[in-house]
């Protein structure tokens, strides 16, 4: 069996996990906290040791190994990369979505590495940490692929600068696994004597937290939201009651290299450890910026040498952020242009230490719009945000709005969206990530006096953003809307002086860097923002009345009697797509969807009910090629014994014990139809002693694909 090389770039996720003050508590007891470490396991005032992070990954994990069809008798947990953005709250909702992101080919004998990262934000809003975990699959290599690159950690020639020694008790992996990681391994005799180990081992996960702690320890006592990245290979196994030392080597002002090892034997236990610290300089300068930074982010705006745009990339680039200043310069009914604009934000940006380029290409055309993104990307590799912001004013009524005045504004703000998102986008889906702003105006979400063309090309922007929302959905890229109210100079003439001065541009940035940020949670939004006050604008439909049977149209007059209902907002709802708005329509006419509501209390499905109808399920085209014997040993009150058959694409289901299986499943009745019924994922199953397989492990991981219920 190969591995499934289509699964990178998958996405995996949302896991969400709740949890209580308890399970850090609980957590740290388990990696051998106590008396002397009372911050990690006392409620009042509770820190949260940095490493309990991958408590909330542990299905995750599963997941990944799942989508890349590992085969699981080889699979072991290789090395852990966690990068921490911010401390992790007591408690709250984690959740957690991420990618399998590359699979490596280390050799036939050598086996091969799956590779995910998994970002995990909490209820909060904040990003709290990143995982990035290899799973080598000893079974797995050979296939022809890439080697991967070869990074190593250079431990020091000398002796350890630190080192903490720790007996975990013979029944830590008991305590430890009650965090999540509840594999068989660690607490059944004889699950681990067929995996050739004499007794449940340490889980590596927990020996992993025993490093954590030693760490913080010697390097930033009593400080773990100091941790930036802590990141380990594991590389031995060890029984619970061995005593083990974590030997630390300081290498840096603000990092270490470490590893833990059997004090008895001396086997390296943990390999090329590597941790990293925030200074408290560091510390103390995201404290006071709060949670979302943009270090290392490439951020392009449009128009950004005045007014809002030179707002957005002030805070942007003080937040960490490169910038690329794009303004053609010229007047508020864009005529004219200058590089002055541009240079002067860029020069202002400078003068505080910040990155940023200018550039001076108008957005009203294809060659343009392409040249201020060519441009990011060649300075900076990536465009991770776009603000489209760029914006002239050329007002008349209708009755006076010749085609050039139309065209123009039509240029700059609609096309000119267009001509540079769509590079960007290009850029953002290569990349998997990207955050793009639209600038539209209550103008169009509402209509004003003397604007058609402006409220035109600004209602305009929003159909630009509905559909790029579902184009780019699975690509990591998120799109949003601003409907500003700032006094600049395009709203001199029109606001009272004395609002003016209070509707600062200020006052709209903090929204527009948020739905920038990674933090931002929504796609597809609109929001009114001015003066501290901030709302939401969508487009919601009405419940609607059905007049006549679908078959024959409904007279106006017919229509006038229903006017009430047919305009009634009451109760409104919002669509994400065009498909999903026409269901009321559709369900309106299906005698069907009628019934289904009707139909109550399905009857329950049985095991026996499942063996039944396998032939059916059977997909033959999944089984060219396939020979084997599956036996079902399925205890408690509704089980039994069953056996598949499958040869030359065929299938036959017998009640009974086969004499020659090959393969063996044993599972209790609730459990089976838990997993048969979607509920239990299999590697979870598995991994928790739920699922016990014997004989040919592989051909266990066919049975997903030759059955489908
Ligand atoms: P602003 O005039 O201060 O800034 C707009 C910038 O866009 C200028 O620096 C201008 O040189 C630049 N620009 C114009 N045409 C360009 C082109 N073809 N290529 C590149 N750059 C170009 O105006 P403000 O108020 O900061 O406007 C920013 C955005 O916010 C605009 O899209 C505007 O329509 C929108 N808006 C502003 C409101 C407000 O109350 N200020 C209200 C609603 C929307």
């Amino acid at each position: 069996m190969t591995l499934n090389l289509n699964a990178i770039g998958k996405k995996i996720g949302p896991l969400v996990k709740e949890y209580t003050w308890k399970d850090p508590v609980l957590y740290a007891l388990g990696v051998g906290a106590g008396f002397d470490d009372l911050e990690y396991v006392w409620e009042d005032g509770l820190k949260v040791i940095p490493s309990f992070s991958i408590a909330s990954i542990f299905d995750f994990l599963a997941e990944t190994a799942i989508k890349a069809e590992v085969d699981l008798s080889g699979i072991l947990h290789g090395e852990q990369d966690i990068i921490f953005h911010n401390p992790i709250p007591p408690e709250g909702t984690l959740t957690t979505e991420g990618r399998l992101t590359d699979i490596y080919d280390k050799g036939k004998d050598k086996g091969a590495i799956v590779i995910a990262e998994a970002n995990t934000f909490h209820l909060n809003g904040q990003k709290l940490y990143t995982n990035i975990f290899k799973l080598f699959c000893r079974k797995d290599g050979g296939f022809g692929g890439d080697p991967g690159p070869k990074e190593t950690i250079k431990i020091p020639d000398r002796e350890p600068d630190y080192t903490e020694n720790a007996v975990p008790t013979k029944n830590q992996p008991l305590l430890y696994r009650l965090s999540g990681d509840i594999f068989a391994l660690h607490i059944d005799t004889e699950y681990a004597k067929q995996s050739g180990f004499e007794r449940p081992i340490m889980h590596g996960l927990c020996t992993h937290g025993y490093a954590c702690r030693a760490v913080i320890k010697h390097l930033f006592p009593g400080n773990p939201e100091r941790m930036n990245r802590f990141r380990v290979r594991f590389s031995k196994t060890v029984y619970p009651g061995t005593p083990i030392k974590t030997q630390i080597w300081k290498t840096g002002e603000n990092e270490a290299v470490f590893r833990t090892i059997n004090a008895e034997t001396q086997d390296v236990i943990l390999d090329l450890g590597k941790v990293e610290w925030l200074s408290s300089g560091e510390q103390a300068r995201r404290k006071k910026l709060g949670d979302i930074n943009f270090d290392g982010k490439v951020a392009v705006i449009t128009g950004a040498g005045a007014g809002l745009g030179k707002a957005y990339a002030l805070e942007l680039s003080r937040r960490g952020a490169k910038v690329l200043i794009n303004d053609l310069g010229g007047a508020p009914d864009g005529t004219g242009s200058s590089s002055s604009a541009a240079d002067l934000a860029v020069k202002e940006i400078k003068n505080t230490g910040g990155e940023a380029s200018a550039s001076y290409d108008s957005v009203a055309t294809p060659e343009g719009g392409r040249a201020v993104i060519d441009k990011a990307v060649k300075l900076w590799g990536r465009v991770d945000i776009l603000i489209n912001n760029a914006g002239i004013l050329r007002d008349r009524t209708l009755a006076k709005m010749e085609p050039d005045t139309w065209k123009s504004v039509m240029d700059v703000h609609l096309n000119g969206a267009f001509h540079v998102t769509k590079p960007a986008y290009v850029k953002m889906k290569e990349q998997g990530y990207g955050r793009i702003v639209f600038t539209t105006s209550a103008a169009g979400l509402y209509g004003n006096f003397g604007q058609s063309n402006y409220s035109s090309a600004k209602m305009g922007l929003i159909g630009l953003m509905n559909s790029i929302k579902i184009e780019g959905e699975n690509a990591g890229i998120k799109v949003n809307t601003i409907a500003p109210i700032a006094g600049t100079r395009l709203t001199r003439e029109v606001i009272p002086p004395d609002l003016f001065e209070k509707l600062k541009p200020e006052f709209v940035v903090p929204i527009v860097l948020y739905l920038c940020s990674e933090l931002c949670p929504v796609s597809g939004n609109v929001y009114n923002a001015g003066m501290g006050y901030f709302n939401r604008a969508a487009v919601v439909t009405g419940p609607g009345a059905v007049i006549g049977d679908g078959q024959t149209p409904p007279t106006p007059e017919e229509i006038a009697l229903k006017m009430a209902s047919i305009k009634s907002m009451d109760p409104p709802k919002e669509y994400f797509n065009a498909t999903s708005a026409l269901s009321p329509m559709l369900d309106a006419f299906n005698p069907e969807s009628i019934d289904a509501g009707e139909t109550a209390g399905c009857p329950e499905i049985t095991v026996a009910a499942i063996f039944e109808k396998m032939p059916d399920a059977f997909q033959p085209d999944a089984a060219k090629g396939v020979d084997a014997i599956f036996q079902y040993t399925i205890s408690g009150p509704n089980g039994g014994e069953w056996y598949s058959v499958i040869s030359k694409e065929n299938c036959t289901v017998d009640q009974g014990k086969h004499e020659n299986p090959t393969t063996t499943i044993k599972m209790n009745d609730d459990d089976f139809l838990a997993l048969m019924g979607g509920k239990l994922n299999p590697m979870t199953a598995y991994t928790s002693g739920k699922l016990k397989i014997e004989g040919d492990i592989i051909k266990s991981q066919l049975i997903d694909k030759l059955f489908k219920f």
